[in-house]
């Protein structure tokens, strides 16, 4: 799971290489790499564990030749551990083909023994290094029929680059399942997992079909299928821009994002809300980009949602909106389930796939999965032109920014106030909502950038709450009915950034489990703002307490009655119940990077994780 970029043309190639591979590194860093071609046509490799600065800090070591050719790859490791070795470029015995991977071949097992049999020698662990000697032993003086051959033995999910130091003046790429685009330069062409990984430098692109390769020079570049047809160029010009991010006075990304989330609600409100006293009267939303009809709207029988990680937990608050306002069924799936799981659906289901990257492999399969049985997809995605937004039917970008943060809290925000619009949306064509309710629902819509500054302020008491609580070796989150999924956001946000094990659970069943954790060395947060649900989640924390456990408690600005039942108590500004998630997040986001700060860990590029999980 990884980034790639590859770069064949008449500049040096390893600056560009290295500038379009830091954009991609979201997708990964576990090691970096690159592989070129200098004058004489000697294959230089050079990788290294960690981020891409330690590649950076190697090359100041070791500065590598001016070289018109070369590919690069960011890792996350799937097999083998990120060490130097299993760094990519990968290349064959002889050192002559160089291959970068982003995906899984699943028969790499059963491959690298046959090719061992036949005299290669490995010095990986990796599943990649299969590629770079399978075409090796496929190679007789024609690379791109090595690697038109080599397509046809490999078995999973993959894009690949390729080059030789024999074809000094020719790049190679090739995809199944993995995303994988070409960049059409002046002279110049590039290869590139993704397209803002190479937006400033060309914004002339193929996307790369399932079971096609190209075969790239600085002047040409030819599309194949694997049975080796030539396929016709389809060139798109990208329209949009990718901004860039800087941390503007903040320790953290993180803790920038957290305080984007009042101004990305609020533009998205000035998009999606009615404006002007006309369309006041009306209400009628506008999702730019929707694209699917009123009509086709109203005859929708059922929503199915699909997401992973934070997006998952968008989804399932999205379920007990959508429930409420567009009164249709929903069921809320994680896409590695989904995908796999024969699930029924058809021309009247709704799939609404959630993600803030628009990369992740599993979402991506699952939108696939439920296009091919009939079901239209809207998605909703942060980052434009990603590879979701290119197969869903509809998108609704939730323009949040570049979230570069590994956890993820803006993007999910602004997911949560999508599921919103888009069921105030479902409202009005289904005539599900009295006019009168839509209108203050749109009111205390409008209310919540203000609310959010509000939580913000009172970050000093969280502050503290976080650094007297992050001894604790372990956290149990309670929430009920619409803030269930919230504490669940909040336990993978502490676990993300600070390692420390933490359990989301529905409140009503901490008594079938979750309840023999609890004494006084562990502590528990419960969400517990006012709602149909309080007097429950009352009960819920008083039997904590009988069980010496220590109690945070996220409760409604001025509520008398909880502070007997709890350690701590965090308040948030009062909101109908429905829109209460958008507000008890935030205090749940800000203990969990206190915790992590106070820890020392590297809170933006936590250990272990991506930001965008490009494999199953
Ligand atoms: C990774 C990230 C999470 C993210 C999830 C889904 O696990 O670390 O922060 O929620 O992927 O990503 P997506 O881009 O689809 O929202």
């Amino acid at each position: 799971m990884c980034g790639i970029i590859g770069y064949v043309g008449t500049r040096d190639a390893s600056p560009i290489l290295i500038e379009s591979l830091k954009k991609l590194e979201y997708r990964g860093y576990d090691s970096s790499g690159i592989g070129l071609l200098d004058h004489q046509s000697h294959l230089i490799v050079r990788k290294s564990k960690g981020k891409i600065k330690n590649l950076e800090e190697l090359l100041r070591a070791r500065p590598l030749p001016f070289s018109n050719i070369g590919i690069s790859h960011t890792r996350w490791a799937t097999h083998g551990l990120p060490c130097d070795e299993n760094a990519h470029p990968h290349t064959d015995s002889a050192h002559h083909i160089a291959v970068v991977h982003n995906g899984i071949i699943e028969n790499y097992a059963e491959l690298r023994e046959k090719l061992k049999k036949q005299g290669c020698r490995f010095l990986s662990q990796t599943d990649t290094e299969v590629i770079a000697h399978l075409i090796s032993v496929l190679y007789k003086g024609d690379l791109k029929l090595a690697v038109q051959k080599a397509m046809a033995r490999l078995k999973g999910a993959f894009a690949i680059g390729v080059i030789s130091k024999d074809h000094p003046d020719m790049l190679i790429a090739a995809r199944v399942g993995s995303p994988l685009i070409i960049g059409l330069g002046d002279k110049e062409n590039y290869i590139a997992s993704d397209v803002p990984a190479i937006l400033d430098r060309t914004r002339r692109v193929i996307y790369l079909k399932d079971g096609q390769m190209a075969v790239l020079s600085k002047g040409r570049v030819e599309v194949f299928t694997f049975d080796g047809k030539k396929v016709r160029l389809k060139v798109d010009t990208v329209s949009f821009t990718v901004g860039s991010a800087q941390k503007e006075g903040y320790d953290h990304f993180m803790l920038k994002e957290i305080h984007e989330q009042p101004a990305v609600i609020a533009a998205m409100l000035k998009t999606c809300l009615p404006a002007g006293r006309a369309a006041h009267q009306s209400g009628k939303l506008k999702l730019e980009g929707l694209t699917i009809s009123d009509k086709a709207l109203a005859s929708i029988k059922k929503i199915t949602v699909v997401a992973c990680g934070t997006a998952y937990h968008a989804g399932l608050v999205g379920k007990y909106v959508l429930e409420a306002l567009a009164r249709l069924s929903v069921e809320v799936d994680t896409s590695s389930e989904f995908r796999y799981r024969n699930a029924i659906i058809d021309k009247h289901t709704l799939m609404v796939a959630v993600s803030q990257s628009g990369e992740t492999a599993d979402t991506l399969a699952a939108v696939r999965e439920a296009r091919a049985k009939g079901a239209k997809v809207i998605s909703i995605c942060n980052v434009i032109g990603s590879s979701l937004t290119r197969e869903s039917d509809g998108v609704l970008y939730t323009h949040a920014g570049p979230e570069i943060g590994v956890a993820s809290t803006k993007a999910y925000t602004a997911q949560l106030m999508m599921f919103y619009l888009l069921s105030l949306k479902l409202a009005q064509v289904r005539h599900s909502v009295p006019v009168r309710q839509q209108r203050k629902l749109i009111k205390d819509l409008q209310s919540i950038p203000k609310l959010y500054r509000e939580v913000l302020k009172t970050k000093t008491t969280i502050v503290k709450i976080a650094q007297a609580n992050s001894h604790f070796g372990c956290f149990l989150y309670l929430g009920r009915n619409i803030n269930y999924p919230t504490a669940l956001e909040g336990a993978l946000k502490l676990k993300e950034i600070s390692y420390i094990p933490a359990e989301g659970y529905a409140a009503g069943e901490m008594k079938h489990g979750p309840i023999a954790l609890i004494d006084e060395y562990r502590a528990v947060i419960c969400i517990a703002v006012r709602s149909h649900v309080y007097e429950k989640m009352i009960s819920n924390i008083q039997e904590i307490r009988a069980r010496k456990g220590n109690v945070i408690v996220v409760a409604t600005r001025g509520d008398r009655q909880i502070a007997p039942h709890a350690d701590y108590v965090i308040e948030v500004p009062f909101v109908d119940e429905l829109l209460s998630p958008l507000l008890t997040v935030i205090p749940l986001q800000l203990i969990a990077y206190y915790i992590a700060v106070k820890r020392g860990n590297d809170v933006d590029q936590p250990r272990n994780l991506a930001k965008s999980v490009t494999v199953e």
